[in-house]
């Protein structure tokens, strides 16, 4: 924090070597480092300053995903900075605890950078999650969970040869740059903040033996309630936070069982739907610290009603394209009124899977397909998943920032269709 009470963050983009191979080197990129970047923390009310510096060779962007903040700080596609440049955007952190994260967003290049390795996560608190007793030590029973699915060629390097549909397919896990990764738990209860940071691949995540864990927390922060369940499905982009509670001595992992992608069975299997992967061994103390009870009441949630929303706005879904429109740097597709509540009815109308993102706000589910949407699904979300042939009904109300000129992209969340085209831009006014 510097005179002004401005917290300042620098983040350096830089190329080098990480081992992830025993006896090989891999060409890797990250943020201060070589390989993913630091865990951004902030409160909410801080004014927060980040001082991106470029050491790469090319022009990249860092996008806050989930983040409400001005367009021209959100390091979209209009936010370029060149090589040897510094940009410092900033903002007053003003949304929910959450688990957030940071990426590139160079039009085009989006994939290729998030898969050198550029890519870290930014844990929002506030007041009110801080007065739960919830596991908030990072690092001992507050764990960044951050997942990709890699492969290697023969020389130990990043491949992306093996392509579904939805993208780079890897074989190989890294949690949190790590392979093989485990844990040594020292507390009776963790919070793990899953991460999906991959390209393409879908999980499900679950444990070893098929226990329930609790979901406290989606996209955009805590749920209403613990959600019991012993799956969560996260598409490229989307977060949950999970409690597990672990007994002494045992060992127990995070595994990714097949998630239903809706497609059928051929189909999911070209495109990683098959796959059962372990993520993370849970190796638990001998003795392990009681956190005590866990709250059973997590955050006033108040559900808008379809019928509230005031614009209607729909959004298809097909080929590489939204409303049969490419991706244009110089078009703005939608204008949207600050303050109004807004449904957005997306459908995925193709037989491949695909997800939907939108800059700068948390939106509720109001339906899926007409029907509520399930316990994971009915908190604050950025990001989903659209299987396909399914409308959502969306609502969202924007805040605070407006625009003319610097839009907000909305946009497949699968990084080689974000790529090709499959996004929008709006801007709030
Ligand atoms: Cu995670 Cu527009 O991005
Ligand atoms: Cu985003
Ligand atoms: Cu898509």
């Amino acid at each position: 924090t510097d005179a002004t009470g401005e917290k300042v963050v620098g983040l350096t983009a830089e190329a080098g070597t990480s081992s992830f191979l025993p006896g090989r080197r891999t060409t890797t990129w990250g943020f201060d480092g070589a390989y993913l970047g630091p865990t951004i923390v902030a409160n909410r009310g801080d004014r927060l300053r980040v001082n991106v510096k470029n050491d790469l060779a090319e022009a990249t962007t860092v996008h806050w995903h989930g983040m409400h903040l001005p367009a021209a700080m959100d390091g979209g596609p209009h936010q370029v900075v060149d090589p040897g440049e510094t940009w410092s955007p900033h903002w007053r952190i003003d949304q929910p605890a959450a688990t957030l994260w940071y990426h590139p967003h160079l039009h085009g290049e989006t994939e290729r950078h998030v898969m050198m390795g550029m890519a870290g996560m930014v844990i929002l608190r506030d007041q009110q999650e801080a007065a739960l007793n919830l596991p908030r030590t990072y690092g001992v029973d507050d764990i960044p969970v951050i997942v990709q699915d890699k492969r290697f060629d023969a020389q130990g390097q990043f491949t992306d040869s093996t392509r579904g549909f939805i993208g780079a397919i890897g074989d190989t896990l890294l949690v949190n740059g790590t392979v093989g990764p485990y844990l040594d738990v020292t507390t009776d209860v963790v919070r793990l903040r899953l991460l999906n940071a991959s390209p393409a691949r879908v999980y499900d995540f679950g444990f070893s033996d098929g226990r329930t864990f609790d979901m406290i927390a989606s996209d955009g922060g805590l749920l209403a309630k613990p959600a019991p369940l012993r799956g969560i499905r996260l598409s490229p982009g989307e977060r949950a936070e999970v409690l597990v509670r672990l007994t002494p001595g045992e060992k127990v992992s995070l595994r990714s069982t097949k998630p239903d992608l809706g497609l059928d069975g051929v189909t999911s299997g070209m495109n990683a739907g098959n796959d059962t992967l372990d993520v993370l061994q849970l190796r638990a103390g001998a003795t392990l610290r009681p956190l005590g009870a866990m709250p059973t009441v997590l955050a006033p949630l108040e559900r808008w009603s379809l019928g509230a929303a005031s614009v209607t706005r729909t959004f298809d879904l097909s080929g590489h394209s939204i409303n049969e429109q490419k991706m244009d740097m110089g078009r703005i597709d939608e204008t949207v009124e600050v303050g109004t509540l807004e449904q957005w009815v997306v459908t995925n109308s193709m037989h491949a899977p695909h997800s939907f993102h939108v800059h700068d706000v948390q939106f509720q589910i109001a339906n899926i397909g007409g029907s509520p949407p399930p316990p994971e699904l009915a908190g604050w979300k950025d990001t989903v998943y659209l299987p396909p042939q399914t409308e959502f009904r969306l609502l969202m109300r924007f805040t605070d920032y407006t625009s003319r000129t610097v839009p907000y992209m909305y946009h497949c969340h699968l990084l080689t269709h974000e790529d090709a085209g499959m996004m929008g831009q709006f801007v709030v006014v």
